[in-house]
């Protein structure tokens, strides 16, 4: 079976044998010197302070807002796929006052411009990179950029599922990610980046607050046990990746290139939108497209947000050959 889905991500043998190992103690200096190059290379993928903790996806997104969202402050939320009304629950349970913008498709920096210009008591704005349930991309980060700059709102991110294929330009204030997606290793680590320090004032639980990773850090350790295996692996991937550069970037392009062109599906994002690792297509009978991809061999995943029931998502990360591609279209295509 072969896993084409917006992650976890089919791993390729290296990277799974990376981390088939004792793992060591996490005060010893063997952790250190994994550690260290772990978070050098992370730092060589974009220019801000990584943070690496045990955790996933979800925990990256909720540790971002608890760190720099205080209880009562006004958050901007840009919403178009499931995963942005996620960020939008766990700002609203920090105690956040949350102006909610949903659409189809992203909202435009102008517009965000309009709303952080009528409404200077704006702190942040919070949005999805890769919204993985609609396969679009927020592809003006650098507008927007700009734009919170310039009315002095932190930018807070979530790229869990675009992070490190899907283009991120440096000036991000907070980008949350995840070890099992197009970082190439298995799920356990949630992974920020940070560019400007930590702001809550109150209510982080121990294992959720970033000063205490930060001050740990110092001397390359963690304030708790962390997800050693993964690091092995991420060790081994992250260098993968570095190796590649701006190739990641395009070979992921051109696997989502060849399945918007040749599936006989109509996609969900505009093109102009389009995500590099996440496809996403409207579709009639999702589970029987599902259940003959799996007896091809091939897990794919079905449609969130409002398109639950009436669309399928492919996932182009990890170890996927154009030839598994090809066998997916031929699959899909034989069914219309
Ligand atoms: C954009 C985005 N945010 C958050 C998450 C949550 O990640 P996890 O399931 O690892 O907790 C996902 C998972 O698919 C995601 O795609």
């Amino acid at each position: 079976m072969k896993y084409l889905t917006p992650g976890p991500v089919q791993l390729p043998r290296f990277v799974i044998e990376a981390m088939a190992r004792q793992p060591p103690f996490h005060r010893s200096d063997e952790f250190k010197k994994l550690f260290k190059s772990v978070l050098e290379k992370l730092g060589a993928l974009y220019p801000s302070r990584p943070i690496v903790m045990p955790g996933t996806g979800t925990l990256a997104v909720d540790v971002m807002i608890y760190n720099y969202v205080n209880p009562g402050e006004k958050v901007l939320a840009l919403v178009y796929g499931e995963f942005g009304k996620r960020a939008v629950e766990t700002a609203k349970i920090r105690g956040a006052n949350v102006v909610e913008v949903e659409r189809d498709a992203p909202p435009a920096p102008d517009e965000v411009e309009d709303v952080l210009r009528k409404d200077p008591a704006i702190k942040a704005v919070l949005l999805i990179h890769n919204e993985t349930s609609t396969g679009i991309a927020y592809k003006q980060m650098k507008q927007l950029i700009n734009v919170a700059k310039t009315y002095g709102a932190l930018l807070l991110v979530d790229s869990v599922s675009g992070f490190p294929a899907e283009p991120l330009p440096p000036g991000v204030d907070v980008v949350a990610t995840a070890s099992h997606k197009a970082l190439l290793a298995p799920p356990g680590a949630s992974i920020l980046y940070l560019a400007s320090e930590p702001r809550a004032t109150a209510g982080v639980p121990p294992s959720m607050d970033l000063r205490r990773f930060l001050k740990t850090m110092e001397h390359l350790e963690t304030p708790y046990t962390p997800p050693i295996p993964v690091l092995f692996a991420l060790d081994a991937s992250l260098s993968y990746i570095l190796e590649l550069g701006a190739r990641y970037t395009d070979v992921h392009r051109e696997r989502v290139e060849y399945l918007y062109s040749s599936l006989r599906l109509r996609p969900i994002p505009p093109p102009e939108t389009r995500s590099v690792t996440v496809t996403a297509f409207h579709c009639e009978k999702p589970k029987e497209v599902v259940s003959k991809l799996r007896e091809g061999g091939y897990v794919v995943a079905g449609g969130m947000y409002k398109y639950r029931d009436r669309s399928v998502r492919i996932g182009v990360m990890g170890d996927v050959a154009m030839e598994d591609l090809k066998k997916v279209v031929e699959i899909v295509n034989g069914l219309a």
